[in-house]
């Protein structure tokens, strides 16, 4: 059977897939809820952690503050939280006018700062923002450990995240980790905020999920989210006709046991090596401002000449050499008012071979060469 609406039928296979999903996220997370993509699931942990809120009796904690150069996905709520003037420019009469703090960027820092000699003012700023909008009025922040399509594979500082959370904990502000680039494995751990030891209280996810083979999001909520709702409301107050659709969730469970049978985590972390000393070598090329990434997860930055033609969007021009090449690689930036596209994030599979990462290599080269030629 393909389809049980949820609202009447729970399925075992559901229940089996978000067990396997849960299984990826920290204990604490233990309730899961399927959507159908990542916009779906970052509307999905809005409604969330607002009714969270309204269940605690605390019914004025509403907004959500995200950051300057950042991707939530193309429904109105989560372009809402999207710092992406290009992608969010038609709509802005339809978006909610949530708070945003500066993008987290040590080469740009957007304080003027140098890494070393902060006080990590791009976490601290939360802080400030929270004050400033009164705790009373703020639900959440949400965050991509480690920037996509906003801004290419921006890993921040080691303490970024340990800060945020102190911040949020100490204003009483939940904390969504957007995983929808980072999660499952694409960085070298299971969710990206692995790294730096950083429970959140939800996750929102989808590419990695399903694949590719299936549409399928989610979001994964801490035990104390889900069990309050559960006992103040009875039931959270949201749904989709396709939200743990039965065949989606089959084949997220199968992706998820494939992915541990063949501990393609623990090789994203190893092949993520390989890739960094392929792209290093780019460090040094005409036209290649910053190299950066975690795992299978990487970004280059680009400038072009003033009087080159590739000079207003010179990660276009390296996107479509590549495609010229065999290679596909996307386009990234444009978030900031004003900025180019210009870098480039590049995710190949997880299941990539040596001498696959070694031809991606050859070929980025080439591709990039060709561009600033
Ligand atoms: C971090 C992040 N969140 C949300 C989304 C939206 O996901 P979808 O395109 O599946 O709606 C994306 C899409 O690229 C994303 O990168």
């Amino acid at each position: 059977m393909t389809f049980a609406h949820g609202s009447t039928f729970g399925t075992d296979i559901q229940e089996r897939a978000a067990a396997l999903a849960a299984g990826f996220a920290p204990p604490e997370l233990t309730h899961v809820f399927f959507v159908s993509g990542g916009s779906e699931a970052a509307e999905t942990a809005i409604k969330l952690a607002r009714q969270y809120w309204v269940d605690a009796a605390r019914p004025g904690k509403y907004k959500i503050i995200s950051k300057r150069a950042s991707y939530h996905g193309a429904t109105l709520g989560a372009l809402s939280l999207s710092g992406f003037a290009a992608r969010r420019a038609p709509y802005v009469p339809l978006l909610h006018a949530f708070p945003q703090i500066p993008e987290v960027h040590c080469r740009r820092c957007p304080f003027g700062l140098t890494y070393g000699r902060c006080a990590i003012e791009c976490a601290t700023a939360l802080d400030e923002a929270i004050r400033r909008e009164g705790a009373d009025t703020v639900a959440a922040f949400i965050a991509e450990p480690v920037s996509g399509a906003a801004n290419a594979a921006v890993v921040p500082p080691p303490e970024y995240f340990s800060v945020i959370r102190e911040i949020c904990d100490r204003h009483e502000v939940l904390l969504i980790a957007d995983e929808v680039m980072t999660g499952f494995g694409r960085t070298g751990a299971d969710f990206a905020l692995d790294h730096w030891g950083v429970i959140p209280d939800l996750i929102v996810c989808a590419k990695g999920l399903g694949a590719g083979y299936v549409p399928i999001g989610a979001v994964i909520a801490h035990r104390r989210i889900a069990d309050q709702i559960f006992r103040v409301s009875g039931q959270f107050v949201h749904g989709h006709t396709y939200a743990g659709n039965p065949l989606a969730c089959a084949t997220a469970a199968a992706v998820r046991e494939y992915v541990r049978a063949h501990d393609l985590v623990a090789a994203a972390r190893q092949k993520g090596e390989a890739l960094r000393r392929e792209l290093e070598t780019l460090r040094t090329a005409p036209g290649v401002e910053e190299v950066r990434g975690l795992g299978l997860m990487w970004g280059v930055e680009f400038a072009a000449p003033p009087d080159h033609p590739a000079s207003g969007a010179p990660g276009r021009a390296v996107v479509d050499a590549a495609f010229r090449n065999g290679l596909l690689v996307y386009p990234a930036g444009g978030a900031l008012p004003g900025s180019p596209v210009n870098q480039i994030l590049v995710g190949p599979p997880l299941t990539i071979t040596d001498g696959e990462l070694a031809e991606l290599g050859t070929l980025l080269r080439r591709s990039v060469r060709e561009a600033f030629a």
